[in-house]
Order: C-alpha cells, then sequence, then structure tokens
C-alpha cells in the first residue's frame, strides 16, 4: 500500500529537508517558501498564533497558508548567527541589530523577550530574521537570558552589553538587574 503524506496539496515526499527540530519538519517549497509539518497540534497553534501577531514586522517570516499540521512560510536564505560568529567578529553594527530584533519582540508582545541564536537567520544584505516562535509564549521573563547564553559560548557576551550599555543604557539597566 503506498500512502502518500499530503498537508493542504504539499506531498512532502517529493520535496526537500532543510532542518528538523523538536516540535517538527521544515521542508523548501521555492525560493521564497517552506513548509513545517508539526508533531503536535499545541505547537502547531502555538506557532501560527504567534505569527500572525508579528506579520507586519520584517524581522519575522511571512505567513502564506497553515492547515492540518502545517504551516508555510517564507523561507529564510542565511546563516544561524550563531555559526556566523564563529567566524565574524560581533561588530556594534550586529550588536544593534539584535537589539532591533529583541525591540521587535517586546512591541510584539510576546512573553518572553528572548531567542535561541540559532534560530536567528542573517542574510547575505545582514539582515537578522527569527526564524522560530513557537515558544514565545511559554514564559515571561525580559532579560534575554538564552541570547546572552549563546554569546558567552561565544566569547561575546561582554562585547555585546558593552554595546548595549553604549546604544541603550535604559535597556542595559533593566536588564543589570537580572544577568
Ligand atoms: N523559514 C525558514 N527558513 C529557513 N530555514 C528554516 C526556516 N524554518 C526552519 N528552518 C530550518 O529548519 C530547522 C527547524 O525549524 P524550527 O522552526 O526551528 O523547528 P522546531 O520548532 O521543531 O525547532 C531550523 O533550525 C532551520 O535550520
Ligand atoms: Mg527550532
Amino acid at each position: 500500500m503506498v500512502i502518500i503524506k499530503l498537508y493542504g496539496g504539499y506531498d512532502i515526499d517529493k520535496l526537500k529537508c532543510i532542518g528538523k527540530g523538536i516540535h517538527g519538519s521544515v521542508y523548501i517549497l521555492d525560493s521564497k517558501r517552506c513548509i513545517k509539518i508539526f508533531k503536535k497540534m499545541e505547537f502547531y497553534e502555538k506557532e501560527l498564533e504567534t505569527l500572525k501577531m508579528v506579520q507586519r514586522d520584517a524581522h519575522f517570516p511571512k505567513l502564506f497558508d497553515w492547515g492540518d499540521k502545517f504551516i508555510v512560510r517564507e523561507y529564510i536564505d542565511g546563516i544561524e548567527l550563531d555559526k556566523y560568529l564563529r567566524k565574524n567578529p560581533l561588530t556594534t553594527n550586529i550588536s544593534l541589530k539584535i537589539i532591533d530584533l529583541y525591540d521587535g519582540i517586546v512591541k510584539a508582545e510576546f512573553s518572553r523577550h528572548d531567542t535561541m541564536l540559532f534560530h536567528i537567520f542573517i542574510t547575505q544584505d545582514s539582515t537578522l530574521r527569527m526564524i522560530d516562535t513557537a515558544r514565545v509564549m511559554k514564559e515571561a521573563y525580559s532579560c534575554p537570558k538564552l541570547l546572552l547564553k549563546g554569546l558567552k559560548n561565544l566569547g561575546y557576551r561582554e562585547d555585546f552589553l558593552n554595546h548595549v550599555k553604549l546604544l541603550r543604557p535604559e535597556l542595559y539597566e533593566t536588564w543589570g538587574y537580572t544577568f
């Protein structure tokens, strides 16, 4: 018996897998779109709801289509920020872009003002995009501890905090009580 896995008309057996995470697998559809198939309804709903909240902010992928545990969203052609920072320095400009993304997260009213470095993609034109929003409502806090931990592992925690102090002293003060 041949079982064809169709998700809203998309036959994933014919598509190239570009990533697997804890919640699902992602397949490329074309140069602009990819499809994420979720294992659990709960995370499908969480990701759909949070992606809808940020459709007016270019830091996040565009939403094209969704259905039974799948979401078609914008394919981001770039590399993970942790990989990038292993070969390139953390400049003030990159820190500024991380802060811009942080501001986008706060503005979106996500409750967790944070993300992992590998969920941030840097594109050819040095734009930062956050690809995975499934867990942004799971906890509530403002100091981006996961982000700071990722930067610490790369030896950039102090540099980044110095940039924040310089660029956004009031933000540094707020975070200062928790890091
Ligand atoms: N929009 C996207 N553009 C490019 N690559 C993506 C995109 N979404 C996911 N990926 C790739 O697929 C992997 C798994 O996707 P992700 O959304 O993080 O799944 P999970 O929620 O299961 O962790 C990512 O780490 C990334 O490498
Ligand atoms: Mg992920």
